[in-house]
């Protein structure tokens, strides 16, 4: 495979959810892809699908959801949608390491942080139990862990947040994957260590080459990690194109709205908040139209009947799914 194919394609992909009560869509029609060594920020508000688009096909999921997923996802080489558990546990922790939001969830309360990680490298790289300890540490090392020969003996509910979350992504490169995917990693976590722990992220991802996928609900932390950005609003890619382009000239309204809700250094104090008004749409009954319509001041009679599709915008790097942008740009802002 050369350097410039993806490593990840996702085209079309819908998934559809089954509870003892009802049946939700929350990905409908997903399409994009990641280049070996490359970082693609997934944006978009809370209960918009990413955690459902990046995990379930995975096999990630909780229990008692039965799921539904059409389309394709190729992973170095390989399709994901229909593969047996079998793949799926190889890939997971192997050549796709994972990284989760809640970092305490995630460990095992009852074993040692060195147990944790050795166990990893342990299984996806064959080490025997010494080899894999010395790991450990190296991979302690990697992701700044101060004292790390000490950490290596202690329990998860010894370490603050932040360590937790270095021991989580320490787990998820254990292997060397050629794909991270990195769900709000740093949302659970105070401000301060949310900077450190995106910038070793970027740091892990460029000296390892691995291709990362961030997802995030927070437009700020895209620019100077992510080379581009696809923008999610109720299961569906708004807008798709270079993250540089995105944040700087976003097409759509909703990620012009995400950016504006972005708290500025220059607000003074007491400034209201600036997000969009309104909230997202129920995903329980189908949507016809644009799913961003009831929200969006810009929007017209198609707009509600009509799904605009993910389309080339003036740039033709940048793809945005609303007709109102893409058929003429100055009718959106001007004035
Ligand atoms: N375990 C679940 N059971 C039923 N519905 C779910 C479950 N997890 C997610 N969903 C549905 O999928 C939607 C998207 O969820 P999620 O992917 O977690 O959003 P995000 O990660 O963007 O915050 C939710 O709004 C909900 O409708
Ligand atoms: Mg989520």
């Amino acid at each position: 495979m050369s350097a410039s194919s993806p490593i990840l394609a996702v085209n079309d992909l819908s998934i559809d959810l089954f509870t003892l009560h009802a049946g939700v869509r929350p990905v409908d029609k997903v399409s994009y892809s990641v280049a070996a060594g490359e970082t693609l920020a997934i944006v978009g508000e809370s209960g918009s699908g990413k955690t459902v688009l990046n995990f379930f096909p995975l096999g990630l999921m909780p229990l008692g959801v039965s799921v539904s997923i059409t389309g394709s996802i190729r992973f170095d080489g390989k399709e994901l949608v229909g593969a047996g558990e079998g793949l799926l546990r190889k890939l997971r922790g192997g050549s796709i390491g994972v990284i989760f939001q809640d970092p305490m969830s995630a460990l095992n309360p009852a074993r040692t942080i060195c147990r944790q990680i050795a166990e990893v490298a342990e299984l996806h790289l064959g080490l025997s139990a010494m080899q894999a300890e010395a790991r450990a540490l190296d991979l302690l090392k990697m992701v700044r862990m101060s004292d790390p020969e000490a950490r290596l003996r202690q329990y998860p509910h010894e370490l603050s947040g932040g360590l937790r979350q270095r021991v989580m992504i320490a787990i998820a490169i254990a292997a060397e994957p050629k794909l991270l995917i990195a769900d709000e990693p740093t949302t659970a976590l105070d401000v301060t260590v949310q900077a450190q722990i995106i910038s070793l992220l970027r740091d892990l991802q460029k000296r390892l080459n691995m291709a990362m996928v961030l997802i995030t609900h927070d437009m700020g932390v895209v620019a100077g990690i992510a080379a581009r950005v696809a923008v999610m609003y109720a299961g569906r890619v708004m807008e798709y194109g270079p993250a540089a382009t995105v944040l700087t000239e976003p097409r759509h309204p909703y990620t012009r709205g995400l950016i504006d809700a972005i708290p500025r250094v220059d607000d003074m104090p007491g400034t209201p908040f600036r997000g969009l008004p309104g909230s997202p749409p129920v995903l329980s009954a189908p949507i016809k139209g644009c799913a961003f319509a009831s929200r969006c001041r810009h929007a017209v009679e198609t707009c509600q009947t009509a799904r605009p599709p993910l389309a080339a915008t003036n740039d033709r790097h940048v793809l945005a799914a609303c007709p109102v942008v893409n058929g003429n740009s100055e009718v959106l802002y001007a004035g």
